[in-house]
């Protein structure tokens, strides 16, 4: 009996321990220059976690348990280490799927165990139900960032309606599941088979810029999942670390949301660029210019902001631009890096990469502290940026984009455009930055392109 009370006593313990880890990691990881502790700490709670867990609750032959470890701990290995830094955010998308997965098979698996309490079954049903729409909602996210899939959205008449329906018919067979809840009730293959739809059907109508939003919230979704199959499994741990997940994602969400001046039922259900048509025509003379000339400006200018986005994660530039600050600072040059929050694929993308290349933090400002001293910048230099840089998202009212807070390097005295073509960026709209007056269009890989002008500089 004793010993009993001290076993529990020092798992709780250990949980504690675990999850006064997590919420340390969490706090970390909102600034680039601790994240790596917040990884490592976050990391060593994890550990904690399942090696607390799986001597006091699993049931299973050790061979088995060891058996998955090593499986499981070889694919990730695998993933991580394959993984091109422009693949991250489908490998998020999948992860977070990969969570949904589990919560739902936690919830199944419980319906052949557990007590029939409505308690017990009402958890069983939500973790069943947001693993669901969490793993085919990440699948759909992830064919839409791989560009497996078309990535704008897609529509039709009535989805609302169909959408409605979905969920009272959701709601009726889990009512039914909960009265007569039992392995074989037809009402169970129903909300399996309904929340999966669910995912398809709230992901799909949303495409073009809003995807960050849609990552961010679907991250929350498997936190909450998590939570929910915590309950299905009585494991605190697991309430603790799927809410911690459920509620970092929100806020999460909310600051995708307020980058892009959007509310979230407006991003949910409006469907971004089905709509609406940019009125105003893009088009005027493109003024091409060589990296040689694009050297000579530069050498003689007093300030310089880089506005990084996806292309440089694409052209792995990051280093190249690393190199042309360090050349330019040498020259006397005030070099600043201008962050928007949703550049890139995934939350923090930008600051990533530079801090790969060890681009001081102190260089890194955000788009509201960037744009009042544009007026004054000598060269602003897009580098594979788009959509986060458009103009139309200020002046043109018809422009998809409208609303959505930019970086405005218009304004600057020359703007260099670092990209291959005159296509669009993910969004799919037009940019009238490259027919400015002020604006020079370098074309050709970032990273080619860099190279050649630090090699003037060091020419
Ligand atoms: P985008 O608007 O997508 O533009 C990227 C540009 O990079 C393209 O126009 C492309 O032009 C250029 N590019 C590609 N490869 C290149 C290379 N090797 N060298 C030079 N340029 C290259 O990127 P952005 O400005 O960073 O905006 C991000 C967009 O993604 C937003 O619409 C955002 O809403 C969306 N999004 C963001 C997230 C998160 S969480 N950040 C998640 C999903 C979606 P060329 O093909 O002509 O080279």
């Amino acid at each position: 009996m004793m010993q009993n009370l001290n076993i529990d006593l020092l798992i709780n313990l250990s949980y504690i321990a675990a999850a006064v880890l997590f919420v340390l990691g969490l706090k970390k990881l909102s600034s680039p220059a601790t994240a790596r502790k917040g990884n490592m700490l976050s990391a060593i709670g994890m550990l904690i976690a399942i090696v607390v867990t799986l001597l006091n609750e699993i049931k299973l032959p050790w061979e088995n348990i060891i058996a998955g470890l090593i499986v499981g701990a070889l694919i990730g290995a695998v993933a991580a280490r394959r993984v091109e830094m422009t693949g991250m955010p489908e490998l998020v998308a999948l992860f977070n799927g990969f969570g949904g997965a589990s919560s739902l098979l936690v919830g199944l698996a419980a319906v052949f165990v557990a007590g029939t309490s409505t308690f017990t079954n009402v958890t069983i049903i939500l973790s069943i139900l947001i693993g669901g729409v969490t793993l085919t909602g990440s699948l759909i996210a992830y064919g839409k960032l791989s560009e497996k899939m078309p990535s704008k959205a897609i529509q039709f008449t009535g989805q609302q309606v169909f959408n409605i329906g979905l969920v009272l018919a959701i709601l009726g067979s889990s009512i039914m599941f909960c009265l007569q809840p039992s392995a074989e009730s037809p009402w169970l293959i129903a909300v399996i088979g309904l929340s999966l739809l669910f995912g398809i059907m709230i992901t799909i109508p949303i495409g073009g810029a809003d995807m960050p939003v849609v990552i961010a919230l679907l991250n929350s979704y498997s936190g909450l999942a998590a939570c929910a199959a915590g309950f299905v499994l009585s494991n605190n741990l697991l309430i603790v670390s799927g809410s911690l997940v459920g509620a970092s994602g929100l806020i999460l969400t909310n600051i995708m949301c307020k980058a892009m001046n959007r509310s979230l039922s407006n991003v949910l259900f409006s469907g971004f660029g089905a709509t609406k048509v940019s009125s105003a025509k893009v088009e005027g003379e493109v003024k091409p210019i060589s990296a040689g000339d694009a050297f000579l400006i530069l050498e003689a200018a007093q300030n310089v902001c880089v506005v990084p986005g996806y292309g440089m994660a694409v052209a792995q530039a990051q280093h190249v631009v690393r190199e042309l600050s360090d050349h330019l600072e040498e020259n006397g040059c005030e070099v600043q890096f201008a962050i928007h929050p949703v550049a890139g694929r995934m939350p923090g993308h930008m600051n990533v990469l530079l801090a790969e290349a060890n681009v001081p933090y102190d260089q890194l400002v955000e788009m509201d502290d960037i744009n009042p001293q544009m007026a004054n910048m000598d060269v602003a230099i897009v580098i594979g940026a788009n959509d986060v840089v458009n103009p139309a998202a200020n002046e043109d009212e018809g422009s998809p984009l409208y609303g959505m807070p930019v970086i405005n390097v218009n304004q600057a005295r020359t703007v260099f455009v670092l990209k291959r073509s005159m296509g669009s960026g993910f969004s799919g709209v037009d940019n009238p930055l490259f027919f400015g007056d002020n604006t020079r269009m370098l074309f050709g890989d970032a990273k080619e392109s860099i190279s050649h002008i630090v090699g003037e500089f060091k020419g």
